[in-house]
């Protein structure tokens, strides 16, 4: 069963948030500190038009605020505390300080692999803006899918389809957690570089990772934080594990 001809390489998933609150500036140096070969971060819309890096719809589990991020001003988000208690304070992290921090790492060309969290139901708005902010940063247009620094994906087939229109050499996944979506035709129909399974659909279902590649796209896991998790993706040649241990986790790939 296995094609591995290389160990996956591992995303820090929401930094290294095992050991530093989820999305903050201290999860990603440490991420970046400990060799992640990605970071992964989740992007929402704040009220007045900003990305901010949240994976819940509100601030209540991860801040000292409460609120749906979308009706909050990015002023008002950054007057909140996301250290989650008993570390330094820590503010919202923008997608654009994310992004200065990935490409000022000297050090190896991380990549960026963004998440868009519900962006149907504001239209193109938030693959626009993202777009718009990877084209600030002179990173929207790369010379190939494999030298881009960032990787765009969703669990929303629209939002895929979207970013392939607008940025075709852009990579992206199109996440989700069955089996028949994803090697059936919504990746090919949206045009997505890679799908993205959930270490259980992938347990369920290891040939996902054959019939991807045999499609021509590449396979990113998540959230592979189980050392046997780890063994079995490296065995099935997954090209992408996403992780909540990126140092650990390379470590055992490295042994
Ligand atoms: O990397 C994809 C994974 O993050 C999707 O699940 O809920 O952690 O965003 P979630
Ligand atoms: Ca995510």
């Amino acid at each position: 069963m296995s094609r591995a001809s290389r160990a996956p390489f591992v995303v820090a998933h929401r930094g290294a948030s095992a050991a530093r609150p989820e999305h903050t500036l201290a999860a990603y140096e440490l991420a970046l500190q400990e060799g992640a070969d990605g970071v992964e971060c989740d992007i929402r819309l704040t009220k007045d038009g900003h990305l901010v890096c949240v994976h819940d719809r509100t601030v209540d589990r991860t801040s000292n605020g409460t609120g749906a991020v979308s009706e909050m001003t990015l002023d008002e988000l950054k007057s909140l505390d996301f250290s989650m208690n008993g570390t330094e304070p820590a503010e919202v992290l923008t997608l654009s300080e994310l992004i200065e921090l990935v490409l000022d790492w000297k050090s190896r060309p991380t990549k960026l692999f963004i998440e868009t969290k519900h962006p149907v139901r504001y239209g193109a708005l938030v693959e626009t803006t993202l777009l718009n902010e990877l084209q600030r940063y002179g990173i929207a247009t790369p010379a190939s899918a494999d030298h881009s620094r960032a990787v765009v994906m969703s669990f929303a087939a629209t939002a895929v389809w979207r970013i392939r229109r607008a940025a075709p050499l852009l990579p992206t996944v199109l996440l989700g957690e069955s089996s028949l979506y994803l090697s059936g035709g919504a990746a090919t129909t949206v045009g997505a570089t890679a799908v993205g399974p959930s270490v259980r659909t992938l347990r369920e279902h290891p040939d996902l990772v054959d019939k991807a590649a045999a499609a021509g796209r590449a396979t990113y896991v998540w959230t592979v934080d189980d050392h046997e998790d780890v063994k079995l993706c490296a065995e099935l040649g997954v090209d992408w594990v996403a992780t909540n241990h990126p140092g650990r986790t390379k470590n055992s790939l490295d042994a």
